[in-house]
């Protein structure tokens, strides 16, 4: 899941500078990024994190949102009568869109049981229908991915960076995949500020209740109060602008990212060689500007191929 993110809000001309300066630094970006779980810091509990989102903020609006947004970085594929894999479903709103855009048959799985329930409570939403089923299971169990077949579509969004072996994770989901499929992933994109954020994590997940409610408002103030303290009706519009990002809640993404652990992150040039190169893969579509960019890959007899790069994307 992205840090919460304020486009047009964010005001501040250091960090942006800062990016700019950073980003002409490649080579160092390999030595920042790609750093996988500590021992001492526990992990996240996003599941929790899920179902308290579902229970105070889920909504039929969210839901059309999370539909146009998975549809929208398809087009021109269409969902109706593909098969579909949502590998770490978190909430479970992705998922739910792919049902009701039409899919034939439908795996939800996630590592946390909380996540689990949570995907559970939206298909019984849909009467339980047979062809979705919502499995505990983890992106770094071979065993059990095997016994999952392959996939139309291969969808992890924000999901493979938390397992702690980020490239192995990505490397296990392509197994997933038919070989005329399509693989989703959305990854985070290592930054300048790599390194300060995963200190900023790892504080999170190691302190008490009181500690997090403080982390979360100094977030808030910095991230988006004082940017916006001479306009401040910008605050609440970007609060109520926030489900137009797949239908995603505020304070939700900001515990989601203030404890996102374990975290790692990568860098475009990365993902897309590792794509090709390692998983045989072609990049059709490709979206950046937010902490995750995210990637469409084509399997190797994707004869929708030619589709995509057909039109203007
Ligand atoms: C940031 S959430 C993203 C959820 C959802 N994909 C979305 O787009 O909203 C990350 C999810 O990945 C799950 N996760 C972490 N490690 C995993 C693993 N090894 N296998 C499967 N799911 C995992 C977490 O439990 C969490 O629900």
């Amino acid at each position: 899941m992205p840090p919460p993110k304020f486009g047009r809000f964010f005001a501040n001309k250091r960090l942006r500078k800062l990016l700019t300066i950073r980003a002409t630094l490649g080579p160092l970006d390999s030595l920042m990024s790609n750093v996988a779980s500590a021992v001492d810091t526990p992990n996240f509990e996003f599941g929790k994190n899920w179902q308290s989102f579902l229970a105070k903020c889920y909504s039929p609006e969210r839901l059309e949102v999370s539909k146009r947004c998975l549809a929208a970085f398809l087009d021109p594929i269409d969902l109706h009568g593909k098969t579909f894999i949502d590998v770490g479903c978190g909430s479970g709103l992705s998922s739910l869109a792919a049902y009701d855009l039409g899919v034939r048959e439908l795996v939800s799985f996630d590592l946390d049981p909380h996540s689990v329930d949570a995907t559970l409570s939206l298909r019984k939403l849909r009467d339980d229908p047979a062809h979705w089923t919502v499995l505990r299971g983890s992106a770094l169990d071979e065993a059990f991915l095997k016994s999952l077949g392959q996939w139309d579509i291969v969808y992890s969004w924000g999901v493979l960076h938390h397992t702690g072996q980020m490239w192995n994770a990505v490397r296990n989901a392509r197994t997933l995949l038919k070989p005329d499929g399509l693989f989703f992933i959305a990854l985070y994109t290592t930054s300048p500020l790599s390194e300060y954020w995963i200190r900023t994590k790892k504080a999170y997940n190691r302190g008490g209740s009181l500690r997090k409610r403080l982390m979360e408002a100094r977030y808030v103030w910095r991230q988006l109060v004082a940017p916006n303290l001479a306009m401040p009706w910008r605050i609440a519009s970007a609060v109520k602008d926030y489900k137009k990002s797949r239908g995603m809640e505020f304070m939700t993404d900001v515990r989601d990212w203030l404890g996102g652990w374990p975290y790692e992150d990568a860098r475009i040039e990365e993902v897309w060689r590792f794509g090709v190169r390692d998983l045989g893969l072609t990049l059709v579509n490709l979206k950046t500007g937010e902490a995750c960019t995210e990637y469409l890959f084509a399997g190797p007899a994707g004869t929708d191929r030619s589709r995509f790069s057909a039109g203007e994307r």
